[in-house]
């Protein structure tokens, strides 16, 4: 993998930046900027080299249409704040620019361009769209190693039509990756959740020989409830995961890894309202689960207590409401007190996990912490990135 801090004379070329620039919003409002401070660093890098930057990334999952309230504009007037240089939003279709569209001003230093997701060609990894995009550049530099695993045009296939390189941060949390699967303590105990359910799912049974226990949370969990039997109301699930969670379930039997999900839950009427702890057997079908309960958050608490490597990827429950922010607070407590006397490994990973520690003031109080979510679980399932790949 070439690192584009080796390569010499930057100046005047145009580089395009793949970034991952899917940061947690609440109407419309960054609630967690962790994933912009992270790519400054690339940004100043280029910036100070007289490099011309073209941004590309992506936010939510648009499917290919144009959605209003997908937009990067509230996120690039924001970078353009942190960076305190000019950035050119282009919001025109992107089949209609030409290269010599672009910087006609010689002082036009970083363009920005909606979000790629709004066109279907992104996530076929389309030959002639990514020929277009690289045509608008000289070299190619992905610093968002969070989308990795997504075999997309601008994080596959451009490759195939500029010279490719990582960027700063992308080696920063490959490097560290790689550190934690070599040097990891037993028991190790990989805690899932967040809403992402069919991202995650699959990967999971790869995980099990790997790991000692498995703890659901978050909207991961509601479909192992279901599957158990129990009602889940009006709670986000995955369709046809039966047979998934059957074999989840299956290898566990033959190996060492333990897994648990929750006894009781907190829900609501609505995403808003207040929290109602209610044991499994209660849950009405205008209910939404929304966070684990106490019974569940004590043997969570029991099971961290226990290990001595912990790697957490997805809220355990909404915690974009306070009210349902409990179960992901206590979690992260109870690693944080293991950590500050030494006695556990800490991995934390994705956008939503990654702004609740933030909201607790404790990124320094984990041994890494990294941007990925469904990256940095797919990395740990020990197989190569196509993002990475496409580097090599
Ligand atoms: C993430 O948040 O994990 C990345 O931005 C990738 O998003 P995706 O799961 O929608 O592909
Ligand atoms: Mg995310």
């Amino acid at each position: 993998m070439n690192n584009i801090k080796d390569y010499e004379n930057l100046g005047s070329k145009r580089v395009l930046l793949r970034l991952d620039l899917n940061v947690p919003l609440k109407n419309g409002n960054i609630i967690d900027e962790t994933r912009i401070i992270k790519i400054i660093p690339i940004l100043e890098f280029l910036i100070k080299r007289n490099s011309k930057i073209l941004i590309i990334s992506h936010v939510g999952r648009p499917k290919g249409k144009f959605n209003k309230d997908l937009s990067l504009k509230p996120i690039c007037d924001y970078l353009e704040k942190k960076i305190k240089t000019k950035v050119n939003f282009i919001s025109e279709d992107i089949f209609k620019i030409k290269r010599n569209d672009l910087f006609k001003e010689p002082e036009e230093k970083v363009v920005f361009f909606e979000n790629i997701r709004f066109y279907e060609e992104e996530e076929k990894n389309e030959s002639n769209f990514s020929k277009h995009l690289a045509s608008f550049a000289d070299l190619f530099v992905n610093d968002a190693f969070s989308c990795s695993h997504r075999t997309h045009a601008s994080v596959c296939k451009i490759t195939e039509f500029l010279p490719s390189f990582a960027g700063l941060q992308f080696e920063t949390e490959v490097n560290a990756l790689k550190k934690v699967t070599i040097e990891i303590k037993k028991p190790i105990t990989c805690i899932i959740g967040g809403s992402k359910i069919s991202t995650k799912i699959d990967i999971i049974k790869n995980l099990i020989p790997k790991f000692n226990n498995i703890i659901f949370v978050g909207g991961m969990a509601n479909n192992i409830l279901s599957f158990k039997g129990n009602r889940i109301g009006k709670s986000i699930s995955e369709k046809n995961c039966e047979s998934i969670i059957k074999e989840i379930f299956e290898i566990s039997k033959n190996t060492l890894c333990e897994i648990t999900y929750p006894e009781d839950v907190l829900i609501g009427k609505s995403a808003d309202d207040d929290a109602h702890i209610k044991d499994l057997k209660d849950i009405a079908d205008d209910d939404l689960i929304l966070d684990v309960g106490p019974k569940t958050l004590k043997r969570i608490k029991n099971i961290i207590e226990k290990s001595k490597t912990v790697l957490w990827n997805g809220p355990a429950g909404y915690f974009e409401n306070p009210n349902f922010a409990k179960g992901s607070i206590e979690i992260a407590k109870t690693i944080i007190k293991k950590n500050k006397d030494n006695s556990i490994y800490s991995v934390v990973g994705g956008g939503d996990t990654v702004a609740v520690v933030n909201q607790l003031n404790s990124i320094k109080d984990f041994n890494f912490v990294s941007t990925a979510g469904g990256a940095f679980l797919e990395y740990l399932e020990g197989k190569e990135l196509p993002g990475i790949k496409a580097l090599n």
